[in-house]
């Protein structure tokens, strides 16, 4: 059975470490996320947009997940992610999700604490977590200070953010970004702020744009086509100090993708004759299985189930 993000990150949050959040579209993302959670034993939340929900449909996506509750010997979450208004959150409480992030990031902090709220209000009498966002998720290399201080999440008013919506966990921004471009210069996130917020506020907190766009799977995707230039992600050791300073759930879609779409090229450009889509996507599902993996070990998750 799923359980909510609350459980999963209350355990982690005691013992330091933190769990990866995956984004699926489709069955193959799916079970890279379960077989690589049982492999290694590790709690994982399944992580589900407002996008894939257009792509794949609420009730596919739903029902496969609950599946794979069903069947999981690991603790696992169904979560929304970047739900941004209230009608989506909604139907995916309906829909059985265990966990759902309001991200009112966009509005100003009053609309955003009214709205994270409201679905405080909805989802806690119907036992699901919910994550909100303070602060935006931009690129800020070039910002001047005034601007990154408008951007980044502000450590003086999450404490307030926190006790006014009620809200189980606190997406933070400290410098990262969404998709494979985070950085044009060297990556640096804002640890002193990471420290801050940690100091005031009780509540996990979630990295979201953590992924690292390897460099291995950047080539390897090259080699067979990709156009790539200038992709760049989050060191490990970033990510490890980040868990250290107190980032307890960890969100990844691009690693993930970058996996995917380099083996499917591979696997075109390597067998011309080959039409038969599990002979495809089976080595695609193989390598972001690989990915998952990697990542809960450095995310210190693994082997946590008995
Ligand atoms: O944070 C965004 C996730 O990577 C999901 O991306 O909206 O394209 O599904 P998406
Ligand atoms: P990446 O694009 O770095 O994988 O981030 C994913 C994310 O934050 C999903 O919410
Ligand atoms: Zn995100």
């Amino acid at each position: 059975m799923l359980v909510t993000n609350k459980e999963i990150l209350s355990a982690a949050m005691a013992k330091g470490y933190a769990v990866g959040a995956f984004n699926i579209n489709n069955l193959e993302t799916l079970l890279a996320i379960v077989e690589g959670s049982a492999e290694e034993r590790s709690p994982v939340i399944v992580a589900v947009s407002p996008s894939a929900i257009k792509y794949a449909g609420l009730e596919y996506l739903a029902t496969m997940v609950k599946t794979a509750g069903i069947l999981a010997r690991v603790p696992m979450a169904l979560h929304l992610d970047h739900g941004k208004d209230f009608e989506t959150v909604s139907k995916c409480v309906d829909a059985g999700f265990t966990s759902v992030m309001i991200d009112g990031s966009h509005l100003n902090f009053e609309e955003n604490i009214s709205l994270t709220k409201r679905v405080v209000d909805l989802a806690h009498p119907k036992g699901v977590s919910v994550e909100g966002e303070l602060g935006r998720l931009a690129g800020v290399e070039e910002s001047t200070v005034e601007e990154r201080e408008a951007i980044l999440t502000d450590p003086n008013v999450a404490k307030e953010f926190v006790e006014r919506t009620g809200v189980d966990a606190l997406a933070v921004a400290i410098g990262t970004s969404h998709g494979a471009y985070k950085f044009r210069a060297k990556p640096r996130l804002d640890f002193e702020r990471l420290k801050a917020i940690r100091k005031r506020v009780e509540v996990p907190l979630v990295l979201h744009g953590a992924s690292g766009v390897p460099s291995w799977i950047v080539e390897k995707a090259a080699k067979y086509g990709a156009e790539l230039g200038g992709a760049k992600g989050i060191p490990d050791e970033h990510i490890k100090k980040a868990i250290s300073l107190g980032i307890t759930k960890i969100n990844i879609d691009t690693d993930l993708r970058l996996a995917f779409t380099g083996t499917v090229r591979e696997i075109l450009a390597t067998s011309p004759k080959q039409f038969d889509p599990r002979k495809i996507l089976g080595p695609a599902k193989k390598a972001m299985k690989e990915v998952v993996k990697a990542k809960m070990r450095l995310f210190g998750s693994s082997f946590r189930v008995p």
